[in-house]
């Protein structure tokens, strides 16, 4: 196991390119924003182990999510940053002026169209990335002028575009058709699978699933030892006919829609509070991803994106190692 990352060794685990520089960040990972989930006591956990801390707003809790951004000041001096997940905005007129007033530099723009938001963040000196499903999309926010992409794979957790493609297609696909800076999304936990994001051409990795059952996350116990407990075969993927698609954790209020193309799963979305911090799993749909099955225990998020730069690195030196350039 290599969780134990000693803080001497800490100053070795800073990773330099486009992405940290960019972010102002040590660690090229990025906690996803997460309705309810992506608040301070989880984003301040990854900013203040030098990874990019996310704040959300697709629960349409402003009033909440201002509390939580002005805690966010007291429990961190490390950047975060802030999601806009369009299709899931409560109130379009005040989306935008409510992010820049929170005196953030980075946010991520997701779920709707990468033209509507990124001229006017880019105006307030933000640094825009878009989340991006397929290679159309990323054409699309390229165009928009964004920073940088968010390049996600329907093996993520999550609301999805209803033509799934994975990550070992997508990712590849975007970064040879463009030369923006590129953080991977979907599947990601370990520094394994950081090294293969980076062979793939992406210069960071966002964390989701993991970080729902990590120390901090603030979801009720008995998601995190679903997650714990999952397999690989243990999410369904919802919606296929409509959109948003989503990726949530197998119950059987989920199993029930996997192939019901008729039904649109939002309508059973249920009781979001009863299912994430209640822990009634049918209450409701988890979203999760088919990442779970490779998550064996609930860490904290420090030893987390440690653990992951570290074994990252010597994922690398030893493929070097391996195989070396002649
Ligand atoms: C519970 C949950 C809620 C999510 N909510 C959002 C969201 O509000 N905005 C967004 O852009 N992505 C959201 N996502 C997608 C994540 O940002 C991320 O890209 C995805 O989880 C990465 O894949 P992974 O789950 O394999 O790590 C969510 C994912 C999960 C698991």
């Amino acid at each position: 196991m290599l969780w134990n990352v000693t803080p001497s060794a800490w100053d070795d685990l800073r990773m330099k390119n486009r992405v940290t520089t960019m972010l102002g960040i040590e660690i090229p990972i990025v906690q996803a924003p997460m309705g309810w989930i992506a608040r301070s006591a989880l984003a301040s956990a990854v900013s203040n182990a030098g990874a990019m801390g996310i704040i959300e707003t697709s629960s349409g809790e402003l009033d909440n999510i201002r509390i939580e951004i002005a805690a966010m000041k007291d429990l961190t001096d490390k950047p975060f940053g802030v999601n806009i997940a369009q299709a899931f905005v409560a109130d379009p007129r005040v989306i935008i002026d409510f992010v820049i007033a929170q005196g953030v530099k980075f946010v991520t723009t997701s779920a709707g169209s990468p033209t509507k938001y990124t001229a006017q963040l880019k105006d307030a000196g933000l640094t825009v990335f878009h989340v991006v499903p397929t290679l159309r999309a990323a054409e699309k926010a390229v165009n928009a002028g964004v920073d940088g992409l968010i390049v996600e794979g329907a093996e993520g957790g999550g609301f999805k575009n209803p033509s799934p493609v994975s990550t070992m297609v997508l990712l590849p696909a975007v970064t040879e058709a463009f030369d923006l800076p590129v953080i991977a999304a979907g599947g990601f936990l370990d520094g394994r699978t950081m090294a293969a994001a980076l062979a793939l051409g992406a210069e960071g990795v966002q964390l989701g699933t993991v970080m729902v059952a990590s120390q901090e996350s603030p979801v009720h116990e008995n998601w995190k030892q679903a997650i714990i407990g999952a397999e690989e075969t243990s999410t369904v993927f919802l919606n296929t006919h409509t959109s948003p698609a989503l990726r949530a954790l197998r119950t059987e209020r989920t199993s029930a829609l996997e192939f019901d193309h008729t039904t649109n799963a939002m309508g059973s979305f249920g009781k979001v509070h009863d299912v994430y911090f209640g822990g009634d799993l049918e209450a409701g749909i988890a979203l999760t991803g088919q990442v779970a099955g490779r998550i064996t225990e609930s860490r904290p998020v420090a030893e987390i994106i440690r653990s992951c730069a570290q074994e990252c690195e010597e994922t690398l030196e030893r493929l070097h190692a391996q195989y070396p350039s002649r």
